[in-house]
């Protein structure tokens, strides 16, 4: 079985699919790491997001795997043999991983990276073009989304080092929460206007809205439409 998550930045979509890759026993499989081990691959080596032969060069040399995390922690991302899961996270990773993965070559590798990955597992797949390229025939696809100011506030807790699903989370920094927020707006204006896999939802797609929805809430709507398919 194959559920496709597909969504802008910030809506929830990593937290619910980790979470229902546990309560379901799926492997979880996040491609937006993928984007960002090549983005860091290139920006380690000096090669320009903007040059899109020399970032498909880049893409087509490196390997990107997943290794399990300690006690049920979100899967560690390998480029290559190098251990790349906080340095992915990174503001510099955020500005270029969307002219990076605009490049079709990049897709291409990634994509078939991603395929066989999930080769023979039932899995739980995230990012902006699971349900209507990755995985077209998967047997649930969400589209999750959020207002834009929602997705920036859980952001941008996070990067505080909070847990935006706390019911007394706040944001501390308002500066930097207009940051996360106008970052957020141009990732999604970008990797929505490409020409290549564009952040869309699949027309079969169920679409879900989590602005207002707690993470438990998100997660059993999705849950649910899971055990309808098994
Ligand atoms: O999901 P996350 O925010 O980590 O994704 C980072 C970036 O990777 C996105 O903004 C997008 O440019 C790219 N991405 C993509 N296709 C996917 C997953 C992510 O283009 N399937």
């Amino acid at each position: 079985m194959i559920v496709a998550i597909d969504g802008p930045a910030g809506s929830g979509k990593s937290t619910v699919a980790r979470a229902l890759a546990a309560r379901e026993g799926l492997t979880y499989l996040d491609t937006g790491a993928m984007y960002r081990a090549v983005t860091l691959a290139c920006l380690e080596r000096g090669v320009d997001p903007a040059d899109a032969d020399a970032v498909a060069e880049v893409a087509k040399a490196v390997r990107v795997s997943f290794a399990p995390g300690d006690g049920g922690a979100a899967p560690r991302v390998l480029l290559d043999i190098q251990d790349v899961t906080e340095a992915i996270r990174t503001a510099e990773v955020d500005r270029a991983v969307s002219a990076v993965s605009a490049v079709p070559a990049v897709r291409e590798a990634m994509v078939a990276q991603q395929r066989r990955i999930a080769e023979g597992h039932d899995v739980v797949a995230e990012g902006r073009d699971i349900g209507t390229v990755v995985f077209p025939k998967a047997e649930v696809k969400v589209f999750l989304s959020a207002d834009p100011e929602a997705r920036a506030w859980r952001r941008a807790i996070e990067r505080e080092g909070g847990d935006p699903t706390a019911p007394d989370a706040k944001v501390h920094d308002k500066k930097a929460y207009k940051r996360v927020l106008a970052d957020i707006k141009s990732r999604d204006a970008q990797d929505s206007a490409r020409d290549t896999s564009p952040l869309k939802p699949a027309d079969d797609a169920v679409r879900l809205d989590s602005t207002k929805l707690t993470k438990d809430e998100t997660l059993d709507a999705i849950a649910a439409l899971v055990d309808q398919r098994r």
